[in-house]
C-alpha cells in the first residue's frame, strides 16, 4: 500500500494503549528490515531518516526505498523526518513524499520554538503530512543529573500544554531522562513528569533515545502515554554486531550479499522484539 501519514496510526495507537515503533534507516537492508519485521508481526510501523541518513543515502534513495517498501506491504508504513532542524530541509521532505516530518525546535527559545513549529504544521497540513516537535532537551548519556538540571533541561509540563495548544502538532517529543546513544549508567526516567505533561495536554508523546531504556520502563511510559517510541542505536548494533561475526567467521568473505544479508536478519530480528514490547504486534 502506499505510505500513510502518521496522525491516524497516532490515533488509533491512543484508542488501543500502544506504541508505534519508529526506526532510523540509511540504507536499503535497513529498510527492508524495518518493513520485513512490521510485517512478520503484522504491526503498523514508521521508517525514519535523520538529517544525517538523508545526506548518506540521498534524499530520492531514500524515498524510493521506503515507498517501494510500502507498496510491497501488507501494513501501514509511514515515512518520517527525524530531528528535521532546517525549516528548508523540512520543507523539501514535506513536497518530496515524506508522509510525517519532526520539526526539532528544541535548542530554541519557547517562542521561537513555537512561532518556526506552527509555520511548518500550517504548511504540513496543505499537504496532509503530519508534525511531530520536541520540547525540552535530550541528555547525555551519562547519569549524573542534578535536581537543577533536571528542571533546566527536562520538558516543563506548563510549557508542553502551551506548546501543544499553540502550534496544533500531531506529536510531541519530551524529555524525561532518555539520551541517544549507548547508556553509561542506568537511565532514570522522570515518570511523574510524563503523567504530568498527559495530564495537560492529549497530543501523543514520542519518546526519544528509547534503545537502552530497560522493558519495565518503556511498559510504564506507554502507560503513561507513549505512543511513539524511536530506536536507531539497537539497529545499529544488530546490524553491525552480525557484519563483525560473518567477518570474523568468515575473514575471506568478499560477497557484500553474504556480509550484509545476515546483518538485515538480525536487524530484523531485534525490531520485532522491539514491535512486541511496543504493544505493536497485530495492530495492522
Ligand atoms: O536522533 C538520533 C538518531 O539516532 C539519528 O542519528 O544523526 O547519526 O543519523 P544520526
Ligand atoms: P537511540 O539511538 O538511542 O535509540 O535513539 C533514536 C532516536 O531517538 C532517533 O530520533
Ligand atoms: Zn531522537
Amino acid at each position: 500500500m502506499a505510505l500513510v501519514p502518521l496522525a491516524d496510526l497516532l490515533q488509533k495507537a491512543d484508542q488501543g494503549s500502544y506504541a508505534l515503533g519508529a526506526f532510523n534507516c540509511n540504507n536499503m537492508e535497513i529498510v527492508q528490515s524495518i518493513v520485513g519485521a512490521a510485517e512478520a508481526e503484522s504491526a503498523p510501523v514508521i521508517i525514519q531518516a535523520s538529517q544525517g541518513g538523508i545526506k548518506y543515502a540521498g534524499l530520492n534513495f531514500i524515498i524510493a526505498l521506503a515507498r517501494q517498501a510500502a507498496e510491497e506491504a501488507a501494513v501501514p508504513v509511514v515515512l518520517h523526518l527525524d530531528h528535521g532542524t532546517s525549516f528548508e530541509q523540512v520543507m523539501q521532505c514535506i513536497r518530496f513524499g515524506f508522509t510525517s516530518v519532526m520539526y526539532d525546535g528544541s535548542s530554541l527559545p519557547l517562542e521561537e520554538n513555537i512561532t518556526q513549529t506552527r509555520k511548518v504544521v500550517e504548511r504540513a497540513r496543505v499537504f496532509g503530512v503530519s508534525v511531530e516537535a520536541e520540547l525540552g532537551r535530550l541528555g547525555g548519556t551519562e547519569y549524573d543529573i542534578s535536581v537543577s538540571d533536571r528542571d533546566a533541561l527536562f520538558t516543563d509540563p506548563a510549557e508542553a500544554e502551551k506548546f501543544v495548544a499553540e502550534t496544533d502538532i500531531d506529536a510531541l517529543a519530551i524529555a524525561i531522562g532518555t539520551a541517544h546513544g549507548q547508556y553509561k549508567g542506568n537511565p532514570e526516567l522522570d515518570f511523574d513528569r510524563l503523567e504530568e505533561i498527559g495530564k495537560r495536554t492529549s497530543c501523543p508523546v514520542v519518546l526519544h533515545g528509547s534503545s537502552g531504556i530497560p522493558d519495565a520502563s518503556i511498559n510504564r511510559a506507554i502507560d503513561l502515554g507513549v505512543r511513539k517510541i524511536n530506536i536507531d542505536t539497537s539497529i545499529r548494533e544488530a546490524f553491525v554486531g552480525a557484519m563483525r561475526d560473518t567477518l570474523a567467521e568468515n575473514p575471506d568473505e568478499i560477497d557484500p550479499r553474504k556480509i550484509l544479508g545476515p546483518s538485515r536478519d538480525a536487524a530484523a530480528e531485534v525490531i520485532r522484539e522491539k514491535i512486541r514490547l511496543f504493544g505493536s504486534s497485530g495492530k495492522s
